[in-house]
């Protein structure tokens, strides 16, 4: 394919990060950007790029998703995730899935099929009848978990003007069993439209849903730059005394963040940058961005 622009943004969770752990979530989201950065560059689907990148962060113990994800109430961990493709509008997404090693994988195959959302022993049977690897037993939370409001996110924007957007959880420590956030819910933890752009969020799951934050996000985008609208997600989460963090590229390309958590583990890259850079803050990235 012709070197025509591409960009991607991924972020590893809206939350405080303590300075020693700081590193690591910088380390991972570079390492995540980067991994999807290649393969945009060599011309894959924003769909592969952003799965790609989220099997990193998943494998990554740092974040809370996949490998980290935090046990809940019962001790157990239960993980969501999903996929979307803003050329078809096609959504994949599982809940509540507790064998599968990297839940985006499962996401991702159910593009190709009717369902948009399975959740436990279903999602896993459907995972299995795709190859999508699953333990024998349910997943041991990590010895360290992430905590906090992690979640993972990816939005990628490939060389044929695609976006796709993805995100990925083990939801919020201690919760209820059989919990689902906003994660795997399109319009609140994630959406991709070619025409508009996608998102992906990160935070407190049940006020992102009261809010449809996602959707408010993509509204904001129809009228300009992602830049913008991600500060779309503020006066909900004000209302809601909630924190969320939210990353977005336009149908132009475009990469815009914003949070209101202490921290948001991110990085981005595209052609200009292929090096992906990774920050922190918001303070960080806005420099980065040349924001300021
Ligand atoms: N934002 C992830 C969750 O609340 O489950």
């Amino acid at each position: 394919m012709a070197d025509r622009p591409w960009s991607i943004v991924v972020h590893g969770g809206a939350r405080s990060i303590p300075p020693e752990k700081a590193e690591a979530h910088r380390a991972g989201c570079r390492r995540a950007a980067d991994a999807g950065a290649a393969v945009l560059q060599a011309g894959a689907t924003a769909v592969v790029a952003a799965r790609i990148a989220v099997c990193v962060l998943e494998d990554d113990p740092t974040f809370n998703a996949g490998r980290g994800s935090v046990p809940n109430l019962a001790g157990e961990i239960e993980m969501d995730a999903a996929i979307m493709d803003g050329a078809s509008l096609g959504v994949g997404a599982v809940a509540a899935v507790r064998h599968i090693y990297n839940p985006i994988e499962a996401a991702a195959a159910m593009l190709a099929a009717e369902p948009i959302l399975l959740v436990g022993p279903g999602a896993e049977d459907f995972a299995r009848s795709r190859g999508v690897p699953c333990a024998g037993l349910p997943l041991a939370p990590a010895p360290s978990p992430g905590g906090g409001h992690d979640t993972v996110g990816c939005v990628a924007f490939d060389q044929a003007g695609h976006v796709a957007a993805a995100t990925s959880t083990g939801g919020l420590a201690g919760t209820l069993p059989g919990r689902v956030g906003d994660a795997p819910l399109p319009g609140c933890g994630f959406y991709a439209d070619d025409a508009v752009g996608g998102v992906s969020l990160s935070g407190d799951g049940e006020a992102i849903a009261r809010a449809l934050l996602g959707a408010r996000v993509m509204r904001a985008m129809e009228e300009g730059h992602a830049g913008t609208a991600v500060n779309a997600i503020r006066a909900p989460m004000q209302r809601l005394a909630a924190e969320a963090g939210v990353i977005a590229i336009d149908a132009a390309g475009r990469i815009g963040m914003a949070h209101n958590s202490d921290h948001f583990a991110v990085a981005f890259a595209d052609r200009n940058r292929a090096a992906a850079i990774a920050v922190l803050h918001e303070t960080e990235w806005r420099k980065e961005m040349n924001h300021d």
